[in-house]
């Protein structure tokens, strides 16, 4: 197999739709180590699953072994790393996985890219890239007034989850520093789009409304993140791959600042719309104001200039066009919900795949 890339976490929200759209667009082969977590469904994968351009392999990018088998055999040109522990919640409630993936699965995942790459031909040496995918968490929290994060801004990482992918960060730039690995990184601000697991808050919005569950908002809904549709990021990871400059970093945003209480009332509307209440009543009147998350961070924005500049991509989708996609497919994938958040596809898979 020729021009084959490696994905982490392809099993994952981003990387699934990273792994779809690579085989739309690129048509190429990629490999995709995923350890299916709680949050990786190869449900969202079923209809690649027997393509042979995909191959899924279930591991762990902290197993050294695993990771130099799968080099050995495919040897990639690439090696995209969504994998990670990514839900800042859990990350209060049990820092320790987030520790464990986030950094020490990174660090194993860089030591096995490293042996590889050093045993490359001075072309393939060239050729090769290794992209981390991180977050606009790690600047930590503006003000109203601040200018949104660019790449000069300071790391300022705020709870366990920014502070653990702020540590990853470091160790690939270190190892393009002192290694001379040709590694690129990208910090995006919160995505939304089909396939999220309905623990973060577009999902979480748009099912407990159809459930007439409460809407919970934490604080006072004022906290704004920048949204974007999860298939502009894949698009800006693939032109990032092709066109960036290795050791360098790029910020990759929505250009989309939105409170959450604006985010969950255009929910309420959508759904309004286009799957009314049998009451007749408004999605609105289930919003909840509950208790806040402790060390919130008040406010996310990118400025994402330089990879519009330096590699001409910017988002294709409005806040508005994206998020009217996004609850169209939630109201259409139900039974995929409703899988992945019993583990009932998990099951399986471990009842069908586990002792093979
Ligand atoms: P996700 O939680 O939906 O998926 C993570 C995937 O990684 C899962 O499939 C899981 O099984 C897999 N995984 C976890 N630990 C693993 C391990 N040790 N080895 C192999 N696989 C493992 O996350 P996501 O939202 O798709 O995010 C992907 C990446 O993008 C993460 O690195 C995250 O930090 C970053 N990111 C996410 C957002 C966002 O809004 N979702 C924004 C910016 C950056
Ligand atoms: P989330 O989707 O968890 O992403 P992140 O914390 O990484 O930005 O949350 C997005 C915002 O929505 C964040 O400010 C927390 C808030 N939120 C709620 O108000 N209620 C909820 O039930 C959830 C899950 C999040």
């Amino acid at each position: 197999m020729e021009d084959v890339i490696v994905v982490t976490g392809g099993a994952g929200f981003i990387g699934a739709n990273f792994v779809l759209s690579w085989l739309e667009e690129e048509g190429r082969a990629i490999v995709n180590l995923d350890k299916l977590t709680y949050a990786g469904n190869l449900r969202s994968l079923e209809q690649v699953m027997s393509d042979e351009r995909h191959i899924f392999i279930r591991g762990d990018i902290g197993d050294r072994a695993c990771v130099e088998g799968i080099f050995r055999m495919y040897r990639p040109w690439a090696v995209v790393n969504f994998a990670a522990e990514s839900h800042v919640d859990r990350s209060i409630h049990g820092p320790r996985d987030f520790i464990e993936t986030n950094v020490l699965g990174t660090f194993e995942l860089l030591e096995c890219v490293r042996a590889y790459w050093t045993e490359l031909s001075s072309d393939e040496k060239r050729r090769f890239r290794f992209l981390h995918v991180s977050t606009d968490e790690v600047y930590g929290s503006l003000h109203p007034n601040d200018p949104p994060f660019s790449e000069e801004s300071r790391y300022q990482p705020n709870s366990p989850y920014s502070a653990s992918k702020a540590a990853s960060d470091h160790l690939v730039r270190a190892y393009g520093h002192t290694y001379g690995l040709p590694v690129l990184t990208t910090n995006c601000s919160n995505n939304y789009g089909p396939l999220q697991f309905p623990e973060k808050l577009i999902p979480l919005m748009i099912v407990n409304a159809l459930e007439l569950k409460e809407l919970p908002v934490y604080g006072d809904g004022q906290q704004i993140r920048d949204w974007l549709y999860v298939r502009d990021h894949c698009a800006a990871i693939r032109m990032v791959l092709r066109g960036g400059r290795p050791s360098e970093v790029y910020n990759i945003g929505g250009w989309n600042e939105m409170k959450n209480l604006d985010v969950v009332e255009r929910i309420c509307g959508l759904l309004d719309e286009m799957k009314p209440r049998a009451d007749g009543k408004s999605y609105r009147e289930q919003i909840r104001f509950v208790k806040d998350r402790p060390g919130h961070d008040r406010r996310y924005a990118i400025n994402a200039s330089k990879i519009q500049r330096e590699i001409g991509w910017k988002p294709k989708e409005t806040f508005e066009s994206g998020l009217r996609k996004t609850v169209e497919w939630y109201l259409n994938n139900m039974e995929w919900v409703n899988e992945v958040r019993t583990g009932a596809y998990r099951d399986w898979i471990e009842k069908n795949y586990g002792s093979r």
